[in-house]
């Protein structure tokens, strides 16, 4: 075994060595995370032609492996630890390293017993805290397991390493069967099909749980869980899953109305995983298993655009990828322009306009001016993907398609080349130029329009998108319109607001009246506690909502609301919320220091990658 220190593009990685066919992974979970290393072992398919695996890992201590000549390995001989013929150990520091596996006809399958020292940990502390017993708690870590591996699934975007080492680049896609050992009274999950359950023989206590994968995806849990549709179920804590199941009712109406845009569902699976609140994400577009934040259990179904999203993804994302994550906008602004043709279908062409609008301020707040992360295809050399995210490749990415769709001919003319691209491309990677190809291709009757395009100003110049779409404003007027009220009143004008005012507008409505408050200066405190006399929006549970209210409070130097504040800062750990509301306290000059501390309480309880973005947000070193 081989370690090479290889200076890795945490971004980049198309990797031009060759690639195992299939890998089986064994993964063996532990109850709580510190009490023993994991269990894995990497065995390349017997039909894999390569001489070399190469590998990356990330924080991960290889504590000792093993290698074993082929046999017929039988299920049970596997699932054993294998008395350990090779002690090594392997100090990997945080950055990354290449791992060669030398492969030979009697070394075929490695075994690493690995532990990552403190990066799952402290994310793992929360379910400790929070979680009401054992069985909880060992979902909860199982989930998270798999999201650090998204075991041979997207693993967005360079942690995946983290957990295994394998080739972690979307570039490479392969298939995949896992068996996963957990407690007999215990569920597990992953992103791909059941395959069926037996009892592991190594240990009476334990039920080995066997997925397979026959999709190929790029380098996923114990609940109670609800059908709610014929190919999905949620998946949630006990207590919330009546909830969950309530809130995704839509899911097979929005699984069909992608189907009659986009092609066939390849994935035979889609079940939602409500995660715990700490779960940085949205969403994450699992293969046959998404999951999702329980931020969005608005209680009326309000907040399933976030479903639709992932719903998307199962075609652009998933079935298509980008090549890098470069690219990422061939992934997002595809997803945000399928997503919205969703709404379109189910709800309105108003309702698409109206997100269109709202995503067009959101580009607009994102904007360093000259920050070239800020392109569409940014350089990525050298740079951390978690710093780098952005709602550029989502908003700039979605403006580009809508801005094309406006040229080229409506809705349908453009979905339809979408659906083709997604045809072409599928089961395989993709490069914006090989997009643009594709593009002038299928058009070619219209290349004179595409020509007139500066698509330097779009791919390759950062700030503002160089075109602004014309959007309808017919539900954004009256957000508009009450927005400019309470801008333009005077303390005598106070009076003439009512309850009557936000009774008028949907929830959609009242989040995007929020956003456009926080665009403008600073309301004074008396329109601020007058907002909650008449609207009671202390009492408003919809967190999109309340997140922004409370940002519109602290904004306002109202210092009831920083508490309120920094508990959602907290409570839950959606770095959409999570960091602009550690940031709006940051910036009350009088309550800084108590943002700082009461991050510096909490940061063993955040994601990993949270706590490390609110830090930087905060201007707090190391
Ligand atoms: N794939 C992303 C989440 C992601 C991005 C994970 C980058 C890791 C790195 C997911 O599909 C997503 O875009 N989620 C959005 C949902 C929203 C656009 C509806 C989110 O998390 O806010
Ligand atoms: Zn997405």
């Amino acid at each position: 075994m081989q370690i090479l220190n290889f200076c890795d593009d945490a971004a980049l990685q198309d990797h031009n060595h060759p690639k195992p066919q299939v890998l089986i992974s064994l993964l063996r979970v532990p109850v709580y995370c510190h009490q023993s290393p994991f269990l894995i072992s990497l065995q390349p398919h017997s039909m894999c032609t390569c001489e070399d695996l190469w590998v990356e890992c990330r924080f991960l201590e290889i504590l000792s492996f093993v290698q074993s000549c082929i046999t017929n390995h039988s299920v049970s001989q596997s699932l054993c630890f294998p008395s350990l013929s090779q002690r090594v150990l392997v100090e990997l520091e945080c950055c990354n390293k290449l791992v060669v596996l030398k492969r030979s006809k009697h070394h075929t399958s490695l075994w690493l017993k690995t532990f990552q020292p403190g990066f799952l940990q402290s994310w793992f502390s929360i379910y400790e805290q929070t979680t009401l017993h054992l069985k909880l708690l060992y979902i909860f870590f199982v989930c998270l397991f798999f999201i650090y591996s998204n075991c041979f699934c997207l693993q967005q975007a360079t942690h995946c390493r983290s957990m295994i080492p394998c080739q972690d680049s979307p570039s490479v896609k392969h298939t995949y069967y896992a068996q996963v050992s957990v407690p007999k009274e215990l569920v597990a999950l992953m992103s791909a099909l059941h395959d069926g359950q037996v009892p592991d023989p190594s240990d009476s206590s334990r039920v080995i749980y066997r997925f397979r994968q026959p999709v190929s995806v790029t380098s996923s849990s114990l609940t109670e869980s609800w059908e709610i549709g014929p190919r999905s179920r949620v998946w949630s804590e006990k207590e919330n899953v009546d909830e969950a199941a309530f809130e995704f009712s839509e899911t097979e109406t929005m699984l069909k109305t992608a189907e009659s845009l986009a092609g066939p569902y390849v994935w035979g699976q889609y079940d939602l995983l409500v995660m715990p609140p700490s779960f940085p994400y949205g969403g994450m577009e699992n293969p046959c298993l998404t999951f999702v934040t329980p931020t969005v259990l608005a209680g009326d179904k309000s907040l399933a655009g976030v479903i639709a999203h992932e719903i998307s993804h199962s075609w652009t994302g998933n079935l298509v990828t980008n090549r890098n994550w470069e690219h990422f906008w061939l992934n997002e602004g595809h997803t945000v322009y399928i997503e919205r043709m969703i709404a379109r279908c189910m709800e309105s062409e108003h309702l698409r306009q109206f997100k269109g609008i709202g995503g067009w301020k959101e580009l607009q707040e994102s904007f360093g001016a000259n920050n070239v992360l800020t392109n569409l295809v940014p350089n990525l050399h050298e740079v951390d993907t978690d710093e780098a995210f952005s709602s550029v490749p989502y908003e700039k990415g979605f403006a580009l398609l809508y801005h094309l769709e406006e040229l080229l001919g409506g809705p349908e003319v453009f979905m339809g080349f979408v659906k083709s691209y997604i045809q072409l491309f599928a089961y395989g990677t993709v490069t914006t130029e090989e997009w643009k190809n594709y593009l002038f291709t299928y058009f070619k009757d219209k290349v004179d329009i595409l020509n007139k395009v500066d698509w330097n100003a779009w791919m390759h110049t950062p700030g503002m998108a160089p075109v602004k779409p014309k959007y309808d404003t017919t539900m954004a007027d009256a957000c508009t319109a009450l927005c400019q009220r309470w801008v333009k009143a005077k303390e005598e004008d106070l009076a003439s607001f009512t309850e009557e005012d936000v009774k008028k507008l949907n929830s959609p409505q009242l989040i995007e009246f929020m956003a456009l408050l926080l665009q403008e200066e600073p309301l004074p405190l008396s329109h601020v506690k007058k907002m909650q006399e008449v609207y009671q929006l202390n009492s408003v549970k919809n967190a999109e909502v309340r997140f922004r209210w409370l940002r519109i409070c602290v904004r306002a130097h109202w210092e009831e609301a920083v508490p309120l504040a920094l508990k959602m800062a907290t409570e839950q750990g959606r770095m959409k919320f999570t960091r602009p509301l550690f940031k709006e306290v940051y910036n009350f000059s009088k309550y800084s220091d108590k943002a700082l501390n009461t991050f510096k309480e909490n940061r063993g309880a955040l994601h990993p990658v949270t706590a490390m973005l609110v830090a930087k947000d905060l201007k707090i070193n190391g």
